[in-house]
């Protein structure tokens, strides 16, 4: 097929060509962040699985350099974490000049003295800034006995109240996350084991889990700790899922807090995303101050190899930063924008419509509110309608677009992709999610509309939907809408950034 460029993405990482999925060992040393990334440097489709790297100073504009960690005839090099090893633990740097580190999962092949299949953890190490990589001479550094074929995904973070390093690694078939503890990033002992957990379902897989602290409300003498995981398949929307348990961590052990009775509803349990398009998720390592910052595949496993792109397969979703709030009684996580991409919309001419009334209709807004790549805020109080919302990259005459409906009578935001373009590629391809909300009459929510995606932030940042969309080039209206009676659009400001990033 031809190149898809009307749905190459403006705001979010894609590789310039081929496959990609997970984010690997997202992290900032002097200045610039680096992606690393599972890619297939020779198709666009699964397979010869490597790290691609891309970097960039304001994760909005990325440079792609040339691969990191590349499949060869031992093994296939799958995810995991890149820490940058200040205090120089590993000897493998100097502390003028610290190594990052890499740990990842090879999949080791025939003739390498393992099984074929098997995975286990390895170490890599670049003394170049993230440019060039060496493999560590012991090879791998930590297995599991007895071997396994599902013992991946490694993420290393340094635990301050106990000066080691602390790796959470998944056996992704169990589904159980294993922790171990290292003074040098290279011997590994067990800590304990954390799962199963929470919402699973017979045949899930738990993969690309962390472990990292939070403040709660912002007050550290109220730290919690949060283990993320990616859950394929039966995630809240369908397919692969990113999901949260809140809880306590001694320098052990993991105990998760205030799980739902087992059997509960799926909605009950704690989602950091109620769209189908954000997985593996992962946290930049070696930023000094600041909130965590957060990078996820923007797909779906259910779909990824059948998504319509070309020459490229896979994008990132945006960078967002993490914070513990306590949202509807229980702390929660809550994503919000990076700085950079805030500071990108201010400076972009927006177009406000204040208290905008509708009644029971559906009104197409002006061309300044027109575009495909699109900052939208929206604060609307019903005045008796039942539903109220906005289409994104629609048609003129409505018959394409993406429906964001907040619910008024059931307390629900949905997102409805049923009609956005292209979405017979996959019986798989869910066409709506649907979060439950508080019983306000009044919601609001933040939309960021690119080429091929939405993400819709609300509650707080502790309500995220994030949807791949494939709409026809053209379709760039905004409509804004009420049914079964009126409400009235508080505030609607939409900010088109398509004019460029610069
Ligand atoms: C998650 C995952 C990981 C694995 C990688 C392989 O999407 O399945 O568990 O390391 O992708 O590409």
């Amino acid at each position: 097929p031809g190149e898809t460029s009307q749905w190459r993405p403006m705001l979010h990482y894609a590789p310039r060509q081929y496959w990609m999925n997970d984010p690997n060992g997202p992290v900032f040393y002097k200045g610039v962040y680096h992606l690393f990334y599972q890619y297939n440097p020779m198709a666009a489709e699964w397979g010869n699985m490597s790290w691609g790297h891309a970097t960039s100073t304001d994760l909005l504009h990325w440079q792609e350099h040339k691969v990191a960690m590349i499949s060869n005839a031992e093994r296939d090099v799958f995810s995991g974490s890149v820490v940058v090893d200040r205090d120089n633990t590993s000897g493998l740097g100097t502390v003028e000049n610290p190594a990052m580190v890499a740990l990842y999962t090879s999949v080791f092949k025939a003739g390498t003295g393992h099984e074929p299949g098997v995975q286990a953890q390895s170490l890599a190490y670049s003394r170049d800034g993230g440019y060039t990589w060496q493999a560590y001479k012991k090879d791998p550094v930590l297995t599991l006995a007895p071997a396994s074929k599902n013992f991946r995904d490694p993420s290393v973070t340094w635990y301050a109240p106990g000066k080691y390093w602390v790796m959470t690694a998944v056996v992704a078939d169990a589904p159980v996350i294993k922790l171990y503890k290292s003074d040098n990033l290279i011997d590994w002992t067990f800590l304990s084991d954390f799962g199963p957990a929470g919402f699973v379902r017979p045949g899930m897989l738990w993969e690309m889990p962390s472990l990292f602290a939070l403040p709660l409300d912002g007050d550290t003498a109220r730290q919690k700790w949060v283990m993320m995981i990616g859950v394929n398949p039966s995630s809240i929307a369908g397919g692969s899922g990113t999901a949260y348990f809140v809880g306590s961590f001694d320098g052990t052990t993991f105990q998760a807090e205030n799980l739902p009775p087992a059997g509960s509803d799926p909605s009950a349990y704690n989602w950091g995303d109620h769209g189908a398009d954000r997985y593996a998720v992962m946290l930049f390592s070696g930023r000094p101050t600041g909130a965590p910052l957060t990078i996820g595949w923007m797909n779906n496993w259910d779909y990824a190899t059948a998504v319509p792109t070309a020459p490229w397969k896979g994008q990132m979703t945006l960078p967002m930063t993490a914070s513990l709030k306590t949202v509807s009684g229980r702390p929660q996580l809550c994503f919000a924008p990076d700085a950079h991409y805030t500071a990108l919309v201010a400076k972009h001419p927006s177009h406000s419509f204040s208290a905008l009334k509708l009644d029971a209709e559906q009104r197409v807004l002006p061309d300044a509110a027109r575009g495909d790549v699109l900052d939208i805020q929206l604060e609307i109080q019903a005045k008796g309608a039942k539903k109220a919302g906005v289409v994104v990259r629609a048609s003129a005459d409505g018959t394409t677009g993406t429906r964001i409906v907040y619910d008024f009578e059931h307390h629900t935001l949905s997102l409805d992709r049923s009609r956005s373009g292209k979405t017979d590629f996959s019986p798989h391809f869910s066409p709506v999610h649907i979060v439950n909300m508080s019983a306000d009459q009044a919601m609001s929510a933040h939309i960021i509309v690119d080429r091929s995606s939405v993400e819709v932030l609300a509650l707080d940042g502790s309500v995220v939907m994030t949807d791949l969309i494939f709409p026809p080039a053209g379709a760039d209206h905004v409509i804004a809408f009420a049914e079964g009676g009126s409400a009235e659009f508080k505030q609607l400001r939409i900010t088109p950034l398509s004019d460029g990033i610069a």
